[in-house]
C-alpha cells in the first residue's frame, strides 16, 4: 500500500492541504461521495471504520483512539472517536458545518463529505453534494428505512446525485440476518424507486466488527455483493462534465496594460483549443480563441476544472458575469425561471420578496413569483403552501431583473444551480435547481409609446414622486396623507392618494395579513404607485409596511429624486390609546390574529427621509413641517 495520510476537515474540498496530498497520488481516479444518516446509525464509526482499515490514521491518532477508557466492543478501538473530536469542535460554535477527509486505497483516492445530521441538516447536505458524485446513505439494521432516510435520499435525488449506496448498518445487532436485510431492501428499493436513481447498492455491514466494510465478512456467507469499499473502489460515478459542450464564467478581466486584454475564469464543461470560435452570452458576440494562458505559460487546450485566462481575436465587448460557450450548443437564458428551492433560513422565504441570486459570477436581484407547490420531503408529496420555512424544499418560479445565463441542473451542476441571499443580512438563504427557463416571459417585450413620463408631466406642470408614508395601524398615516393632498389640489397639483384600506377593499381584495400577504401587497401597491408617477402624478402611499425589504424593494423602483420614505412615527401605546377603528382592542383580545405592532412585526425605518413625530404633533402641523421638508428637498 502507498504511504498514506488523513487529512483533518478543512472548510473546503479544495484546500491547499488536500491538493498537496492529490498530488501524490496524482495518477489514481478520485471519487467525492457523501455521508448522510444520524451519529445513532454509527455514521461516525463508519468512516472511521473506511479511515483505519484503509489504514490511514496517524499513529498518535490511534493510540488516543484506543487507550483504555473509552473502548467498547472488545479489543476494538472505539472509531467513532476518530470523527468525533470534529464533532466537539462544530458544537463549540465552530462554523464547520461540513467536514472533509481525504483517505485512499490501492485503487482510487477518496473525498468524503461528512454532513452532520441535525436540524440543519439540508443546509449541509447540499453544501456537501454540490461537490459529490456519488452518496453513502446509513440505516440501522434494527430500525430500518426511517422518515430521515426517505428525507436524505430526496434530497440526494434534488441534488443531482444519480448514485447511491445504502449501507445497512450494525447487522451485528440482527444477527446478521438474511431476512431482516431484504426487508430493508425491499423497502429501500420501493421508495427510490420513485426517484429515479441510476443506480442502487445495498450492502449489508457491521461498522463495528468490520464486516463488509473493507474486508467480506465471515457472518454473512448469503450475501455476494461487494463490500462497500468494493464497491466505493469500483462505481463509476465520474460525472461527464468533459463531454459536455464547452461553458467558461468569465470571473474577471484582466488588463495589465494596453496591450493584454484577457478574460479569466475556470472552465466547468467541454474542452476549449486555440482557434475555437466561442459565444458570449447574454450578448451573442462570438469570437475566436487566440491564446489560452495559464499560470504556467501558453496551452494548445484546456479541460474542465482548468484556470485560464483567454485572448481573442476580435475586440468584443466582455465582461464579468458573461458566460463563454460553444456556440453549437449554446447555454440557455431567460429572466423567468421555474427551479426547486431548498430554503436554509429561519426567517421563512416569503414570494415577492427580493433576493440576490448568485450563480457562478453572475448575480441579479430576484423573487419568486409564484411557489407552486412544497415537496413534501419525506413522502414526495406536493403540498400546497404560502411559504418556506427552514429546510423545506419549493418548487418555484423566480422572477429575475436580468435575463440569466444557464443549463438546467439535471444537465449541469454547475450552470443550473443557484444561492440566494437575502439583501440586508447578506446571509445565504436558500440554494435553486433550474429546471427551464420560462419562455413565455422572454417573449413579452417593452411596448415604447410616444407620450412618456416627461411630457405628461410637463403638461401638468409638477415633478411627479411618491411619498411612501410608513408607521403602524393609527398613527396618522391617512390622516397626514389626505390633508398634504388637500393643500397640494389646491394649489394646482395633480395627485393620488393610495391608501391601504381602501387598495384592500379592490386590487389587494384577496391578500390578508400574514407576512407574506404583505409582502405582495407592498409590492402591487409599489407597482402601481410607479404606474401613476408615469402617469405624471404625485402619489401618496399610506400603508403599514412594515418590512424594510419590501421598502427598500419599493424605492428601488424609482429614480433618487422621485421616492420620499416618510416615517410617521407615532409609539404604539399613542396608536393603541387612540385606536379609531377599535383594532387594536379587538387584536388584544386575540380576536384579530397577525396584528401589526401586537403580534405581527414593525421593523423601524432605519433611513426614512422624514420623519413626522406622529405623538407630539397635531396633523396640521405635522403637515406644514412636511410641506416645508418637500420644498426643501426640491420636491414641490
Ligand atoms: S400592510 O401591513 O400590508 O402594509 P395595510 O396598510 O395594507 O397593511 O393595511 C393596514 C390596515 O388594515 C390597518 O390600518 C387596519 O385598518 C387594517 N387591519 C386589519 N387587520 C390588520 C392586521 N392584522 N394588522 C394590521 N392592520 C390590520
Amino acid at each position: 500500500m502507498p504511504k498514506l495520510t488523513v487529512v483533518q476537515p478543512q472548510a473546503a474540498p479544495d484546500g491547499a492541504a488536500i491538493e498537496a496530498l492529490l498530488e501524490e497520488d496524482a495518477g489514481k481516479d478520485l471519487l467525492r461521495f457523501l455521508t448522510c444518516g444520524s451519529v445513532d446509525d454509527g455514521k461516525s464509526t463508519l468512516i472511521g471504520r473506511l479511515l483505519y482499515d484503509s489504514q490511514v490514521v496517524y499513529d498518535d491518532q490511534l493510540a488516543a483512539i484506543g487507550s483504555g477508557k473509552q473502548k467498547k466492543s472488545g479489543a476494538e478501538p472505539d472509531l467513532a472517536l476518530l470523527v468525533d473530536g470534529l464533532q466537539a469542535e462544530r458544537e463549540q460554535g465552530i462554523t464547520i458545518d461540513v467536514a472533509y477527509r481525504y483517505f485512499a486505497s490501492a485503487k482510487r483516492k477518496f473525498i468524503v463529505a461528512d454532513t452532520p445530521g441535525h436540524e440543519q441538516y439540508t443546509r449541509n447536505m447540499a453544501t456537501g453534494a454540490s461537490t459529490c458524485d456519488f452518496a453513502v446513505v446509513l440505516v440501522d439494521a434494527r430500525k430500518g428505512i426511517v422518515t430521515q432516510t426517505r428525507r436524505h435520499c430526496c434530497i440526494l435525488n434534488l441534488l443531482g446525485i444519480r448514485k447511491i449506496a445504502l449501507a445497512v448498518n450494525k447487522m451485528d445487532l440482527v444477527d446478521f440476518s438474511k431476512q431482516r436485510f431484504e426487508e430493508i431492501s425491499t423497502d429501500f428499493a420501493d421508495f427510490t424507486q420513485a426517484l429515479g436513481f441510476e443506480d442502487v447498492v445495498v450492502t449489508p455491514v457491521s461498522a463495528v466488527q468490520g464486516d463488509n466494510v473493507l474486508n467480506p465478512s465471515g457472518h454473512m456467507d448469503w450475501y455476494h455483493g461487494p463490500t462497500l469499499m468494493a464497491h466505493l473502489e469500483t462505481v463509476d460515478a465520474t460525472s461527464d462534465r468533459a463531454a459536455r459542450p464547452f461553458r467558461m464564467p468569465v470571473q474577471w478581466v484582466n488588463r495589465p496594460d494596453s496591450d493584454f486584454r484577457g478574460f479569466a475564469g475556470t472552465i466547468t464543461g467541454g474542452t476549449l483549443r486555440k482557434g475555437d470560435r466561442v459565444i458570449a452570452l447574454p450578448g451573442g458576440k462570438s469570437t475566436i480563441v487566440e491564446r489560452i494562458v495559464t499560470f504556467d505559460g501558453d496551452h494548445e487546450e484546456a479541460h474542465v476544472g482548468d484556470a485560464v485566462t483567454l485572448t481573442f481575436a476580435d475586440e468584443v465587448d466582455i465582461s464579468r458575469g458573461d458566460v463563454l460557450c460553444d456556440p453549437d450548443n449554446e447555454a440557455e437564458i431567460s429572466d423567468q425561471l421555474a427551479a426547486h428551492v431548498i430554503w436554509m433560513d429561519r426567517q421563512p422565504m416569503l414570494p415577492g420578496r427580493k433576493y440576490i441570486l448568485k450563480s457562478g459570477s453572475q448575480q441579479a436581484s430576484a423573487s419568486i413569483s409564484t411557489l407552486k407547490y412544497k415537496l413534501n420531503v419525506d413522502n414526495l408529496e406536493h403540498q400546497a403552501g404560502k411559504n418556506l420555512d427552514l429546510n423545506e424544499v419549493g418548487y418555484c418560479n423566480l422572477s429575475l431583473d436580468r435575463p440569466l445565463v444557464f443549463d438546467a441542473y439535471r444537465n449541469d451542476r454547475e450552470m443550473g444551480g443557484f444561492i440566494l441571499v437575502d439583501r440586508l443580512t447578506n446571509m445565504t438563504v436558500g440554494a435553486g435547481m433550474i429546471e427551464f427557463g420560462l419562455r413565455r416571459a422572454t417573449n413579452i417585450q417593452w411596448q415604447k409609446l410616444d407620450i412618456d413620463k416627461a411630457i405628461r408631466a410637463e403638461q401638468k406642470g409638477q415633478k411627479p414622486c411618491v411619498l411612501w408614508f410608513t408607521g403602524l395601524s393609527g398613527s396618522g398615516k391617512s390622516t397626514v396623507a389626505n390633508l398634504l393632498e388637500k393643500q397640494l389640489h389646491a394649489t394646482g397639483r395633480h395627485t393620488y392618494v393610495l391608501d391601504g384600506d381602501n387598495v384592500r377593499h379592490g386590487l389587494n381584495k384577496d391578500l390578508g395579513f400574514t407576512d407574506a400577504d404583505r409582502v405582495e401587497n407592498i409590492r402591487r401597491v409599489a407597482e402601481t404607485a410607479k404606474l401613476f408617477v408615469d402617469a405624471g402624478l404625485i402619489v401618496m402611499v399610506s400603508f403599514i409596511s412594515p418590512f424594510r425589504s419590501e421598502r427598500r424593494m419599493a424605492r428601488e423602483l424609482f429614480a433618487e429624486d422621485e421616492f420620499l420614505e416618510v416615517f410617521v412615527d407615532t409609539p404604539l401605546d399613542v396608536c393603541e390609546a387612540r385606536d379609531p377603528k377599535g383594532l387594536y382592542k379587538k387584536a388584544r383580545a386575540g380576536e384579530i390574529k397577525n396584528f401589526t405592532g401586537i403580534d405581527s412585526a414593525y421593523e423601524v425605518p432605519v433611513r426614512a427621509d422624514i420623519i413626522l413625530e406622529g405623538g407630539k404633533q397635531v396633523p396640521d402641523d405635522l403637515v406644514a413641517d412636511l410641506i416645508s421638508s418637500l420644498q426643501k428637498k426640491g420636491f414641490i
